[in-house]
């Protein structure tokens, strides 16, 4: 077990030569992975010689592990995953037909991945579609279990949309149900231990790194008991587990409302020069606009399943797309974690040396920090600034680039060691 992370009162023990199990992935998986580990081995080598090393350990899933032995996701893949606590994947295709929904899915449930951390930030040089990219620095906590998203859905016409229907009516006294002959169902369970979980994270988070704000991102003003909900519960979290590092826009109010806006403001001025966490609620529609025209406002943000998904997105355009944009899923309890790159197997470029592997390399990035290795993860974010900064890049980036020059994705994997070094 000497090679194996722990966790040891809720704190993870990591040997210096852990073992990490890594799916390959299918498509360009099998293009980006191999290079991504080189990059982080160079790091590692750079920050801490001989020292410390991975041990990479592959495990099968995916194409590969069904054409071998039969199963998407074999049992010794997730047994892998719950031994070593902390893995990396490459993108897995969804397998088309019957069987099992999606291999993603099924490793976030199996292992309670309750969180998806999205960390947003711009490499100068990389196209963006928003005038001051540098400004946006976001990290982005969204629930992974819960939500609309759980799966509970009746399709119309079926039995159990019937009874569903039954039950409403007949036992609950619904009377919203516009078209019922035709109506589907889909079921939204949001739940105080789900929501406080995952705030409690983001909020951690935002102290441990000295980041200004936890912004709760939530439609309460319409859905008051599932995403209303979340905020209050958000804000009661923040008041009472974190009272001495946090101030909330619900304490600003109040003072506001008792005392006046100017011992409203001067409680806000105080807080933050204390630097304490600000802790803020925005409705969705408004974030999605704001979080374009002022990225600077959000640092931390907290939010359920639905809306994470897609403000994961914008903010990844916001930054030159999915093929640059780390993920991580990750339960702090547990201390399970698989970091992944977010995009998808790009079939039509796979094995043509397209594929760009910063999306996995910056996977890496992050799961480096959770092992609290940072010296070797801030090696590799010097180097992807270098990279960047000299425009040589992959063919997804080189079309926006001006002056930009084509390389593949070893040549760019090559460049970015030679940086490290
Ligand atoms: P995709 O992300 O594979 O491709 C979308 C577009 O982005 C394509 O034009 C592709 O060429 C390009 N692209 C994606 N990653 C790139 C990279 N690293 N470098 C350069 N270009 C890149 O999404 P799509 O086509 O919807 O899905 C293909 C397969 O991937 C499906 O089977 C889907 O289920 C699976 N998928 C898996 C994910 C995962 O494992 N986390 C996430 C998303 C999709």
């Amino acid at each position: 077990m000497e090679n194996t992370i722990q966790t040891h009162n809720g704190k993870l023990e990591v040997p210096d030569n852990p073992i990490i199990p890594f799916i390959e992935g299918d498509g360009i998986g099998r293009d980006i992975s191999g290079p991504s580990h080189q990059v982080i081995d160079a790091a590692v080598q750079k920050a801490y010689g001989s020292l410390k090393k991975i041990v990479w350990k592959e495990v099968p899933a995916g194409e590969k592990a069904y054409k071998e032995l039969g199963s998407y996701l074999p049992d010794e893949t997730l047994e892998a995953f719950k031994k070593y606590l902390v893995g990396i994947k490459g993108p897995l295709q969804t397998p088309v037909g019957g069987g099992i929904r999606s291999l993603n899915v099924a490793l976030r449930q199996t292992l309670d991945l309750y969180v998806c951390l999205r960390p947003i930030r711009w490499f100068k040089g990389v196209p963006s579609p928003i005038r001051y990219p540098s400004l946006v620095d976001m990290h982005i906590f969204r629930e992974n279990t819960e939500d609309i998203y759980a799966g509970i859905e009746f399709m119309t016409g079926n039995e159990d949309a019937k009874k569903f229907l039954d039950f409403l009516v007949n036992e609950m006294g619904s009377t919203q149900i516009r078209f019922p002959e035709t109506t589907s169902f889909g079921i939204k369970p949001v739940s105080k231990e789900g929501s406080v979980r995952l705030i409690k994270a983001s909020i951690e988070y935002a102290i441990e790194r000295g980041l200004p704000s936890v912004t709760l991102v939530h439609k309460g003003n319409i859905m008051k008991f599932t995403e209303g909900a979340f905020k209050n519960w958000g804000y009661d979290l923040a008041e009472t587990e974190f009272k001495d590092q946090v101030f909330t826009w619900r304490q600003l109010e109040k003072i506001q409302s008792d005392k006046g806006k100017l011992d409203a403001d001067k409680a806000l001025n105080q807080a933050k020069k204390d630097g304490k966490v600000i802790i803020k609620d925005v409705i969705t529609d408004a974030f999605l606009q704001d979080s374009l025209l002022h990225p600077y406002d959000h640092s931390v943000i907290a939010t359920m399943n639905l809306n994470g998904d897609y403000i994961s997105d914008q903010l990844a355009a916001m930054v030159g797309g999915i093929g640059i944009s780390p993920g991580a899923n990750i339960n702090y309890q547990s201390g399970y974690a698989i970091f992944e790159a977010t995009h998808g197997t790009a079939p039509t470029i796979a094995g043509t040396g397209k594929a760009n592997p910063s999306s996995l390399i910056l996977s890496g990035v992050m799961m480096l920090e959770y092992l609290g290795w940072n010296e070797a993860a801030e090696h590799i974010l010097d180097a992807m600034e270098h990279t960047f900064a000299k425009r040589r890049v992959t063919s997804d980036l080189h079309a926006m680039m001006e002056g930009a020059s084509l390389v593949s994705t070893t040549e760019f994997t090559d460049e970015i060691i030679k940086n490290i070094h």
